[in-house]
């Protein structure tokens, strides 16, 4: 037994584990409260299947996909699992309503919606369809708001994360949103690699916890071979987000690893401002030429594998990738740590009230 804990202090290690975690699980309908957060490009049936496979719940991401390839990847994964899965939904998607359409007509049980705040409609139809919401709050204002909308949870990403992410770290997010927020379960992301941390944020109030980085770099994801030693590499402080050169021009931050394309990017905003400031383009040229620097920039990273030119989207918890591990792998590693931190503390526990007695 790894630590030199028996079989009964591992027993109440997961009972208490268990009980700390009940209120994810029993939403999620899982083994572990451990979403595998949607990730473009990467976040696809083989990925979204194991992480289901293995306990925890796969998310796959629409992005920009179409009704119909959204539909094919939902019917694969159901032929890769029998176990819940959900389906992440872009709300600026112009095709919002159809993809909400293919999500009830499929009966993916969650629906979980990001890039702003979706409008009632929108959460109401999902409802009625008979899946549940999941919504991303950037703060407590916004937690509050979507529970009025009737989020049926929620999930606070810190700063630390890989991807488009807001301006405030998870140990911030958690400290403001967790103590106030009782009616729904909050799940909570952004540089969290181990199990001991997980359980730290349980024992705060989290109903579970949500990883995409780890998993980014796991055998079943389908990302290149290079995206993924990309990640075997790379220290937390290589994942930094996006640079905004210029006020007037707002850059949407993106953590990622640092790369040939990041460090051009500040070259393509300062001529892109200079040409402005020339009069050779509009503001609103000027805006769209910065935006569009990164188009399909992520799938030259992830698919292609162009790790110096592409987006490398990654967390600062890529630290903790120290090698490319099948999911399931990853889950016990996760799981061990948790039940490890919890042994060691009721050992303790019981070793001072021993000491006590004296
Ligand atoms: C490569 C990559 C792509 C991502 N794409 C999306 C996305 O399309 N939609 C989304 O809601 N979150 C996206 N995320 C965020 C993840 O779902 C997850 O919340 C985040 O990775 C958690 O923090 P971590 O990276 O520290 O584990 C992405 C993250 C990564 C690393």
């Amino acid at each position: 037994m790894p630590g030199g804990f028996g079989e009964a202090d591992r027993a109440a290690a997961r009972m208490h584990l268990d009980a700390l975690w009940a209120r994810g699980r029993a939403f999620l309908g899982t083994e572990l409260a451990i979403l595998g957060g949607a990730m473009s490009w990467v976040s696809e049936h083989r990925l979204v299947s194991a992480i289901s496979n293995a306990g925890g719940f796969g998310v796959i991401a629409c992005g920009a996909m179409s009704p119909e390839l959204l539909e094919r990847e939902i019917a694969a994964t159901q032929a890769m699992t029998a176990k819940p899965f959900g389906v992440n939904l872009i709300t600026m998607h112009p095709q919002l309503d159809e993809l909400i359409g293919v999500c009830t007509r499929a009966g993916v049980g969650h629906v979980v919606l990001a890039g702003g705040v979706p409008s009632g409609a929108a959460v109401r139809t999902i409802k009625d369809g008979g899946a549940k919401v999941v919504g991303f709050a950037p703060a407590l204002v916004m937690a509050k708001r979507l529970i009025k909308l009737g989020a049926d949870a929620l999930v606070i990403e810190g700063s630390e994360a890989g991807g488009h992410i807001g301006p405030v770290s998870l140990t911030v997010l958690a400290q403001e949103v967790l103590p106030n927020i009782r009616d729904v379960p909050v799940f909570v992301a952004g540089g969290l690699g181990r199990g001991d941390s997980i359980l730290a944020m349980l024992e705060m109030g989290a109903a579970g916890a949500q990883l995409g980085t780890r998993f980014a770099a796991s055998a079943e994801s389908i990302a290149h071979e290079r995206f993924k030693q990309a990640f075997v590499r790379a220290a937390a402080r290589d994942a930094l987000p996006s640079v905004q050169l210029d006020e007037r021009f707002p850059v949407i931050p993106v953590r990622g690893l640092v790369n040939d394309g990041t460090r051009r990017f500040m070259v393509h905003q300062a001529e892109t401002v200079r040409r402005f400031q020339a009069g050779e383009l509009t503001r609103e040229a000027a805006q769209l030429e910065i935006e569009h620097f990164w188009a399909g920039s992520l799938r030259r990273a992830v698919i292609d594998g162009d790790i110096e030119g592409g987006s490398v989207m990654a967390g600062q918890s890529v630290g903790m990738v120290t090698r490319v591990q099948p999911i399931p792998e990853i889950l016990d590693e996760l799981l061990e740590q948790a039940l490890q931190s919890l042994m060691l503390r009721n050992a303790m526990t019981r070793t001072v009230a021993a000491s006590g007695t004296h």
